[in-house]
């Protein structure tokens, strides 16, 4: 079998500090696994003036999976050139329109399939003569297809129970999302499907979350609930994601961001991170008992030993060294 390739982006803030951590856990796990560093976002902005330089794009197509940890950076919040607009880049030229984001604990158990690369993110946006700024959510139907097919395909795995989130009593593109979420599901009759106004969604997220197994939902709908989700079932530093397309590699990082209010002080929780790469390895490099393995060792990992986040006192390095040591 050829040697797989992992296209590693560290990221800013608390990012190469997890960075760190999941590709320990890579050397020990899967050890023939080639895992190479690619600058990317805030780190890139200062290196080459660009947060996706050509040289990480190429590396990322080139590669089976991208390993990816947060990015963003308050220097350059209010700055013309922004480490999130990269990642979006990044995210729409590997067209991984399915961003998966589970979330379960207890009795929850639900998967957020969210639209990755189109809706509000995507629109036209500017400013008119005026002054006033605009951003779009723009959808064409096939694009709304796919991932809801996507979505029958995941919940046909799973409990068989999709609910379709929009804002079909106020926006077109919600009405247009939900007439062909509906054409979709004449081809999949054994799929239970509910439509949810989104506000609505996130009490009922809030309430009772037991009651969903798969929902899928626009791009920036799906970024809100889907933090929401991880603060229901254990916190934003558990919180995984994977985002593929329908062929090529996928990216896979936490659902949180780069943390700036702890970075630097090694309290960052880890899990989120290797969740994700346990994520990779199950739907980037095809090996899911060591996805399985890692999962469990985090799993073991998170009983005694939990950052601050999670109401504990460890830091990041002795989380590490739990899950490393429970992966044998
Ligand atoms: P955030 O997710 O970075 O942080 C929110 C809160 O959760 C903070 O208090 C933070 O300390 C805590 N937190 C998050 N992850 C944690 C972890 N692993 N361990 C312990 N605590 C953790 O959200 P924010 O502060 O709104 O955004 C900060 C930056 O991150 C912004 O620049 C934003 O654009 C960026 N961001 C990037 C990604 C990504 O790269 N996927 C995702 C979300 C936000
Ligand atoms: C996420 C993040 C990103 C998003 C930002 C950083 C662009 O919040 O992955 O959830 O909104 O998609
Ligand atoms: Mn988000």
């Amino acid at each position: 079998m050829p040697t797989k390739r992992v296209a590693c982006l560290p990221g800013d803030c608390i990012g190469p500090e997890i960075m760190a951590v999941a590709q320990r856990v890579l050397a020990e796990l899967v050890p023939d696994v080639e895992l190479e560093d690619h600058v990317f976002g805030a780190a890139a902005i200062r290196s080459t003036g660009d947060s996706l330089p050509a040289e990480t794009l190429e590396a990322c197509r080139a590669s089976d999976a991208v390993l990816k940890a947060p990015i963003g950076d308050p220097e350059f919040d209010a700055a013309e050139v922004r480490p999130e607009q990269g990642m979006l880049r990044l995210r729409a030229e590997l067209d991984v329109y399915a961003n998966l984001r589970p979330a379960s604990a207890g009795p929850i158990d639900l998967l957020i399939v969210r639209e990755l690369v189109g809706g509000l993110y995507f629109g036209a946006r500017g400013v008119r003569a005026d002054g006033t700024v605009f951003d779009t959510c723009e959808y064409h139907p096939s694009q709304v297809e796919r991932i809801a097919r996507r979505a029958f395909e995941l919940a046909r795995t799973r409990r068989g129970k999709l609910t379709s989130v929009d804002k079909a009593n106020v926006l077109d593109t919600s009405r247009m999302w939900r007439r062909v979420v509906r054409e979709v599901a004449a081809d999949y009759p054994d799929i239970e499907l509910d439509d949810m106004l989104v506000d609505n969604a996130a009490m009922q997220l809030a309430s009772n979350p037991e009651q969903f197994d798969v929902i899928v939902t626009e791009n920036m709908f799906g970024d809100i609930l889907s933090d929401l989700a991880a603060a229901m079932t254990g916190g934003l530093g558990l919180a995984p994601s994977a985002s593929l397309g329908d062929a090529g590699p996928g990216i896979f990082e936490p659902v949180h961001g780069s943390a700036p209010d702890i970075a630097g002080r090694g309290i960052a929780n880890p899990a989120g991170m290797l969740r994700s790469t346990a994520l990779m390895l199950e739907h980037g490099l095809g090996l899911p008992e060591k996805a399985a393995t890692l999962e469990r060792a985090v799993e073991s990992a998170l009983q005694s030993t939990r950052t601050p986040d999670l109401g504990g006192r460890a830091t990041t390095s002795e989380v590490s060294d739990a899950v490393v040591a429970a992966l044998v």
